[in-house]
């Protein structure tokens, strides 16, 4: 499992989402309920970056129509997007946060 820096964490606001690319890969660092979250950065539903839609309740929420994924799991609410985002791999060292874009670390994490 392999870990690469995507941002110091106190450039991720509370309750918020940054855009940050990793390695030409589009990715939304958000954090929510005081964990840290990493989701590919563009909407299911349509090409748009999530990173620009709110952050709350452990969801990040699609500014263009409102569908909402959960930050643990990628899973969309169906309210339209029906299709999850990739969620990856996230890890906090010292004051950075690291991810790994190979999403089957997923298993490995929980
Ligand atoms: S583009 Fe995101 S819900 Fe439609």
């Amino acid at each position: 499992m392999s870990y690469v820096r995507a941002c110091l964490l106190n450039e991720v606001p509370e309750e918020g989402v940054v855009a940050v690319d990793v390695n030409g890969t589009r990715v939304a660092v958000a954090r929510s309920r005081g964990e840290v979250h990493a989701v590919q950065d563009n909407c299911s539903h349509s090409d748009v970056p999530l990173s620009e839609g709110e952050v709350y309740d452990g969801v990040i929420e699609c500014w263009l129509h409102g569908s909402c994924f959960d930050l643990r799991t990628g899973k969309a609410d169906g309210n339209p997007a029906t299709e999850p985002v990739a969620v990856y791999p996230t890890r906090i060292d010292g004051d950075e946060v690291l991810i790994s874009l190979n999403t089957d670390d997923q298993g490995a994490r929980r």
